[in-house]
């Protein structure tokens, strides 16, 4: 079996959505500390829908078609269905990605919940920060 699915060399080959949104709604960025990887996401939100996103990734060939494959995910979708993006739905929708690449899908879930973070922080939104992190492993909260 071939390393990677054809989905994976075809969002690697030609990645949609590359690019910045000027004026951004939100903009998301995270990086794997391990292997150097950097991916940002942005986001154009209209009534709580995400009419436009792009995404630039610095990494490898895995994170570009995991961020390929969620900006094709969540474009057009209201936003409650982005923050329901799983790392696991995207490595899926690319017929799968080898076991020590699956963090690069983890990249792509995590960029585009703190763009979504980030949206809702500018328009002063309030939102249950569960959605956004580990509440047990945090000293600001109290859950
Ligand atoms: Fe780390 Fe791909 S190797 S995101």
């Amino acid at each position: 079996m071939a390393l990677y699915s054809e989905k994976v060399m075809d969002h690697f080959r030609n990645p949609r959505n590359v690019g910045v949104i000027e004026n951004a709604d939100g903009v998301g960025e995270v990086g794997n500390a391990k292997c150097g990887d950097i991916m940002k996401i942005y986001l154009k939100i209209e009534n709580d829908v995400i009419v436009d996103v792009k995404f630039e990734t610095f990494g490898c060939g895995s994170a570009i078609a995991s961020s390929s494959m969620a900006t094709e995910m969540i474009k057009g979708k209201p936003i409650s269905e982005a923050l329901g993006l799983t790392n696991k739905a995207v490595t899926e929708a690319l017929d799968g990605l080898p076991a020590q690449k699956i963090h690069c899908s983890v990249l792509a879930e995590e960029a585009v919940k703190s763009a979504v973070k980030d949206y809702y922080d500018k328009n002063g939104i309030i939102y249950d920060c569960k959605l956004f992190h580990d509440c047990a492993t945090c000293e600001h909260c109290h859950h």
